[in-house]
């Protein structure tokens, strides 16, 4: 097989990866470079669709503080949010969003050249930075892009897929086998500081606001490898994604941002319902709103309620929410004139890869963060615009940290690594698999079963239908094409969420049990293991 060596191997390029390997490639001399591999083109990623914005707790805006966004970040992590990493990812904000800034990022700025802040759901203040509008995530991606794309010490690979890490026995991680699309080949690149920049798994789902591939890879991978997982149960609906017909199933977001800017949900009836589920209304923590709609539409038996935009006036939506409103007139609504359809859908992993604030998991040189990584900061319920935060705050110390790390490509390759890499060198037989019928079979699983609620029956049951969806699909390890694999992974990734969702027998943010209604008084993680004799643990 076909090798390669580096002295940092990021994998996927959204928010997290791209502005991890600058900082890399900005801080440390290395001696072999940096490569980047997607499995998309560079910058395809959910990041890529970030619409809202991103915290920003900034000199710029002499209003807010980091107090303040610990508190609403806890308040909405419904007891599971990490003071101490809230605080760290807080305090760094200044220093990293002003630095991207100077790294090409472009946020919205008043006549007088000054930034300006939004609100968003559950924030006490308008505290939230954004880009061309309603297209944050365009703006940061398209930026560092080009940062990325204008430095030498990184090497650009696309379309190819990591699809197992090279984890000793020691649980020290010294490579990755990835697939290369384009050569159909499986290729190794040794390291001594493999970075997961994987993004989340809301594809599992049916509906979901995210691109198609958000299929949970990395999170699968560290599992497998042995890394510690946490908090898989708290998968996070998005209240409102526009829900055109019940066929349409990857759901274009429409953005916390218009019920901050003052739009009102209504039914079918025309009339306005958050008053009977919270004090905060429309702007009530996700979870809350998500169950608000959930429940409107299960007693109105309709697929959807509405969010009528047309209080926020036409000239400040055109301004505002120009790839919105172009979206949804591309699917006839007129949102300056008309109430649009919207539904939930599966939105945010708060679970993935336990990892410190620095990236470092529980395997020596394996590396996670962004959304692929749990550090603690959205505990059970992700408060707005947090998430892009996490991932440049989180690249930021972890270049930090690597600039005082040995970084010296491994030298030595284990018997493990080689019996590894042997499963990976010999050739499989058999037909592909329909992995579009499989990957919508599981989908459906999830959606119906472990879903915005759930119950121990629904998910017995999930776990019953994954496991026969396990069986058929004989591929355990090297599969013959990036859809397999994505498949495989998904296949993983539900198990965990089901399994966590199982052991956790009470109702807390986004995992909301129908049998078990109340919240706990003592919040614990959940974590799992496949290396440990428990498997499944709760840990404070
Ligand atoms: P991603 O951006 O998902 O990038 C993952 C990368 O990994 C991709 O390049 C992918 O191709 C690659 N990849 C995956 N698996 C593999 C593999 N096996 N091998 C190689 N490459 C792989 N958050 C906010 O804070 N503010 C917002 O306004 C906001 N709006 C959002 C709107 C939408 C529609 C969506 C879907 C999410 C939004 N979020 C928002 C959430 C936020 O965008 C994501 O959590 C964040 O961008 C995740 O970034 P990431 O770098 O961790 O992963
Ligand atoms: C949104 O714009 O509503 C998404 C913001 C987020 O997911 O944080």
């Amino acid at each position: 097989m076909k090798y390669s060596e580096y002295s940092v191997v990021v994998i996927g390029s959204g928010a997290a990866g791209l502005y991890a390997s600058l900082k890399i490639a900005q801080q440390i001399k290395l001696p072999e470079g940096i490569l980047l591999i997607s499995k998309s083109s560079l910058g395809m990623s959910n990041s890529r669709y970030a619409q809202g914005g991103i915290v920003g707790v900034v000199h710029q805006n002499p209003e807010d503080n980091v107090e303040s966004h610990i508190e609403d970040t806890l308040k909405a992590g419904a007891g599971l949010s990490d003071k101490k990493v809230t605080e760290e990812i807080s305090s760094a904000s200044d220093a990293v969003l002003n630095d991207l800034i100077k790294n090409g990022v472009e946020f919205d700025r008043d006549e007088s050249g000054n930034l300006t802040f939004t609100l968003e759901a559950a924030h006490s203040i308008k505290r939230i930075l954004h880009s061309g509008g309603d297209a944050t995530g365009k703006g940061i991606t398209e930026a560092l892009v080009k940062a990325v794309k204008s430095d030498n010490n990184i090497h650009t690979l696309d379309n190819s897929i990591a699809v197992e890490l090279l984890v000793t026995a020691e649980k020290e991680c010294r490579g990755v086998i990835i697939y290369n699309e384009q050569t159909d080949e499986h290729e190794i690149v040794y390291s001594s500081a493999i970075i997961i920049a994987t993004g989340g798994a809301g594809q599992v789902y049916k509906y979901t606001t995210n691109p198609n591939s958000a299929t949970g890879d990395g999170i699968a991978l560290g599992y497998e490898a042995g890394a510690i997982i946490e908090d898989m149960e708290f998968i996070q609906f998005h209240p409102t994604a526009l829900a055109i017909s019940p066929e349409s199933q990857n759901r274009f977001l429409i953005s916390e941002a218009v019920r901050g800017e003052g739009a009102k949900l209504i039914n079918k009836d025309g009339k306005e319902f958050m008053s009977k589920y919270s004090d905060m209304l429309e702007l009530a923590p996700r979870d809350v709103v998500t169950r608000a709609i959930f429940s409107e539409m299960t007693k109105n038996h309709t697929n959807n309620v509405y969010l009528n935009a047309t209080l926020i006036g036409e000239e400040k939506i055109l301004k505002r929410f120009p790839t919105i409103t172009k979206n949804c007139r591309d699917n006839g609504i007129d949102i300056t004139k008309e109430p649009i359809p919207v539904a939930p859908a599966a939105h945010y992993t708060m679970g993935g890869i336990k990892a410190g604030v620095n990236g470092v998991t529980s395997i020596k040189g394996l590396y996670a963060i962004g959304e692929a990584a749990c550090t603690g900061l959205h505990g059970a319920n992700r408060l707005a615009s947090n998430s892009l935060l996490e991932c440049v705050v989180c690249a930021y110390l972890l270049a930090d940290y690597l600039s005082f790390t040995d970084l010296d490509t491994p030298k030595v390759i284990d018997e493990g690594i080689k019996k590894m890499i042997d499963v990976y060198s010999r050739s499989i037989s058999g037909e592909e698999y329909d992995t579009d019928s499989l990957k919508n079979q599981l989908k459906n699983i999830m959606w119906e079963n472990v879903g915005i609620t759930r119950t121990e029956d629904s998910l017995k049951k999930a776990d019953k239908e994954i496991n026969l969806l396990k069986k058929d699909f004989k591929r355990r390890r090297k599969c013959l094409n990036k859809n397999e694999y994505e498949y495989r992974n998904m296949l993983t990734v539900s198990s965990l969420i089901i399994k966590c969702a199982l052991g956790r027998k009470e109702s807390r943010g986004a995992h909301y049990r129908s049998d078990y209604r109340e919240t706990l008084t003592e919040a614990l993680h959940s974590n799992i293991n496949k290396l440990s004799k428990e498997g499944l643990s709760y840990v404070k």
